[in-house]
């Protein structure tokens, strides 16, 4: 088990590697990010394709980006853990309560329309509420692993439904991100986050 990772469920990644156990057996971490990276970029294409005016971008939905863009690895893909969980001094919500405050984040983006209606409003309003919300999920971390890819997937195709192109990450190093995840969890301070998602908004 990595050092990093605090987990009940020790069990869940290859003895002495943060590689997760997996369908094909695969233990070498190069070619399972190698793989992770092909299933994403699949993904991409194909939830993309998928996008219309009647996609509901509700907890089925980001389960669902989960579970069908890492099914062919992994047995736990879209499912949320039961255990508790931490990274480096933060730790995430707690393993027994995953599921209902998942609920209660998304019954506030339904409310908040699942964030489909900013194609014509200040780009600075539709920022601050993906901070939000990124900052919510980030914080609930809800699955075993790739919590960080698939949350920016699910906010990658709420800003491509308001003719945004997915959030440019490029000019932020992985440090700068991390501690924003870090403000997010320890201070629920979210705005670094904004910062970051208002210089990534681009205009198709
Ligand atoms: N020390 C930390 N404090 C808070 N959040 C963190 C910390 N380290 C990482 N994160 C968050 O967790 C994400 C990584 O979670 P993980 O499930 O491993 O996803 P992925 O494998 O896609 O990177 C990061 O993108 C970041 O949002
Ligand atoms: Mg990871």
């Amino acid at each position: 088990m990595a050092s990093k990772y605090q987990l009940k469920n020790n069990s869940f990644y290859y003895e002495g590697t943060d590689i997760p156990k997996n369908k094909f057996d695969i233990r070498d971490s190069e070619l399972i990010h190698e793989i992770e990276k092909e299933l994403i970029e699949d993904a991409y294409n194909i939830f993309y394709e998928e996008l219309t005016d009647k996609t509901i971008l509700d907890e089925n939905y980001f389960k669902d980006l989960h579970k069908r863009t890492f099914v062919s690895l992994y047995d736990w893909a879209g499912v949320y853990r039961d255990f508790n969980m931490a990274k480096g001094e933060s730790i995430f919500c707690q393993g027994a309560f995953v599921e209902s405050s998942s609920k209660k984040i998304f019954e506030e983006l339904k409310e908040d329309n699942y964030l489909k209606n900013f194609e014509n409003r200040p780009k600075e309003e539709f920022a601050k509420k993906l901070a939000y919300y990124k900052c919510e999920l980030n914080a609930l971390h809800p699955f075993y692993e790739l919590n960080g890819r698939i949350t920016r997937m699910f906010f990658d195709m709420i800003v491509i439904f308001n003719g945004y192109k997915p959030i440019d990450y490029s000019t932020i190093t992985p440090k700068q991100y991390i501690d924003c995840a870090i403000d997010c969890v320890q201070y629920a301070d979210e705005t670094g986050f904004e910062n970051i998602i208002l210089n990534g908004l681009i205009k198709i």
